[in-house]
């Protein structure tokens, strides 16, 4: 049942505030200030190194926890899309811990990775939003999201329930090789409960998005530019357009702009440029310069401090609220989905099943 929505997909976007929320009962508790996990007999401390496999979304969802569990628990952190760790032959050592993270919990290339990670002697996480599935079955570490059925082809509130979630066991990590103090852990589950809020937030600007769709809709080619996090929520964002509305779009890390695809800018090629206020805004700042310089039309995503700086000369700005770094990337998926939603309307497509795809990928 869509509700009063158009699309699943919609449903699903607006839905986020509540599933995020939901997905982090189990994973913090504010009445002791701390991060929790639902299967809190691993030994966590043991764990030397982290591999990440995954497909798609779920994908960029890891490649974000990549950051986050170098950061936080200085842990070393390998990851693959599936289809590709499968088949290169990796080298696991003991002492490790394989992440997989799967929406459906069935796709073909990343079970066969869990399988794989398992003869291996790798420890076995699991992140996954259908708790009845293979994956959660086969996990030593079951870390569910509570993101509630997705009917939408295209993943959306799976991506910011996992993104949660990751956070959660990142901090964990921290926590467990001594690198999170009690009052850091209580700064972390201050940010995470913020989420929700912020994402409410963010959701207010839906008519703002659906105004500015009109710019995008006619582009053959779009890219979007993040550094640090916003890195994997570029690539998102680029899947999120491609997939729903068949416009041609890559993400790009900021910084390798220059060295070859800026060659692809003019001003027929809109460029979506996200950037919260933060340590590495006045990097991605000059890289949008540069776009800008050579006649390409920017759509900057940022709070109200970001768009005072750097809003003059773009072609449109989304203001989003001002939020912590650790919650940016969860809020700044938003405005991308919306973004992507949109086009995909203004376009005609059929948003919640878009041609040659599938909700689950079961063969390799
Ligand atoms: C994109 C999308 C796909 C899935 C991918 C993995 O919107 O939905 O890229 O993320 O097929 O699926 P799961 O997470 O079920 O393993």
């Amino acid at each position: 049942d869509k509700g009063n929505h158009r699309h699943f997909m919609l449903k699903e976007i607006y839905e986020q505030p509540i599933v995020v929320a939901q997905t982090l009962k189990s994973y913090v508790r504010r009445l002791d200030d701390q991060v929790s996990l639902p299967t809190p007999d691993f030994d966590l401390s043991a764990i030397r190194r982290v591999t990440i496999v995954a497909c798609g979304t779920s994908y960029y969802a890891g490649m974000v926890a990549k950051y986050w569990f170098e950061q936080f628990a200085r842990v070393p952190v390998d990851i693959d899309v599936a289809s590709e760790f499968r088949y290169r032959q990796p080298v696991m050592e003991d002492g490790g811990l394989a992440l997989f993270i799967s929406q459906s919990g069935e796709t073909a290339d990343t079970l066969a990775a869990l399988r794989h990670a398992r003869s291996e002697g790798q420890k076995i996480a699991v992140v996954v939003n259908v708790p009845t599935s293979t994956m959660a079955r086969e996990a030593d570490l079951l870390l569910p999201t509570h993101a509630g059925p997705e009917i939408g082809v295209a993943s959306t509130k799976a991506f910011t329930c996992q993104l949660a979630v990751l956070a959660a066991l990142a901090a964990n990590l921290a926590r467990a090789k001594g690198r999170l103090d009690p009052r850091e852990e209580k700064e972390v589950v201050r940010h995470l409960s913020e989420a929700p809020a912020a994402i409410n937030g963010a959701l207010a600007y839906d008519e703002a998005i659906e105004a500015m769709a009109h710019l995008i809709a006619p582009a053959r080619d779009v890219l979007y530019l993040g550094r640090g996090t916003d890195y994997p929520l570029a690539l998102e964002g680029a899947l999120k357009l491609k997939e729903i509305s068949y416009i041609h779009a890559e993400g790009y890390a900021a910084g390798e702009m220059k060295h070859g695809p800026i060659a692809l800018i003019d001003e027929n090629v809109p460029v979506i440029v996200i950037a919260p206020s933060g340590p590495l805004f006045d990097k991605t700042v000059s890289n949008m310069q540069e776009v800008q310089a050579r006649g390409g039309k920017v759509v900057l995503i940022s709070d109200y401090d970001g768009i005072q700086a750097a809003g003059d000369g773009c072609m449109a700005t989304i203001t989003m609220p001002k939020v912590h770094p650790l919650i940016a990337p969860i809020v700044y998926a938003i405005p991308v989905q919306l973004l992507a939603y949109h086009v995909a309307v203004l376009k005609g497509t059929d948003v919640d099943q878009p041609r040659n795809l599938a909700k689950s990928v079961t063969v390799e």
